[in-house]
């Protein structure tokens, strides 16, 4: 069973950023597999680090994006970033805390919203602004050659 489907109502016709987003998709898929699955605490552990770690590349990329195009909400959307990430880790920790070797619906919850909510409505802000640059914000990605899983 799928958790998340990408979608094109999650389209932001900038296919670098669409990219991520899959991949950042999979690793939820991934990790919600897992855990219904039954997977042993090191196998789930492994995927949540994994997770927070393509979780923060993206923002930076997504970060460097919006500078490239002279986004004017930069500096709200990056908090919103560090506030995503903040959650994340301090799920890790609880779950180091935790006994159970599944991941909480809770978490899975968030999760969901950071799909619906974060790209379809914050994301999608960068998207529809200066489609002129949007080259500009791709090289910048690209700069950084760390477009990878
Ligand atoms: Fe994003
Ligand atoms: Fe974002």
């Amino acid at each position: 069973m799928t958790f998340i489907t990408w979608d094109t109502t999650l389209d932001l016709h900038i296919d670098i950023m669409n990219n991520e987003h899959r991949i950042l998709i999979n690793h939820m898929n991934h990790l919600y597999q897992e855990s219904h699955g039954r997977a042993e605490k090191a196998t789930i552990r492994r995927i949540l680090q994994d997770f927070a770690a393509y979780a923060a590349k993206h923002f930076l990329d997504e970060e460097r994006y919006m500078a490239a195009i002279d986004f004017d909400d930069l500096v709200v959307h990056r908090s919103i970033h560090q506030r995503l990430l903040k959650r994340v880790q301090d799920y890790i920790e609880e779950y180091e805390r935790s006994a159970s070797a599944s991941v909480d619906e809770e978490f899975f919850n968030f999760l969901k919203i950071w799909v619906t909510a974060h790209i379809r409505g914050i994301d999608a802000k960068y998207a529809t602004v200066s489609p002129s640059r949007v080259s500009a914000g791709v090289d910048a990605v690209a700069a950084t050659g760390t477009n990878r899983r």
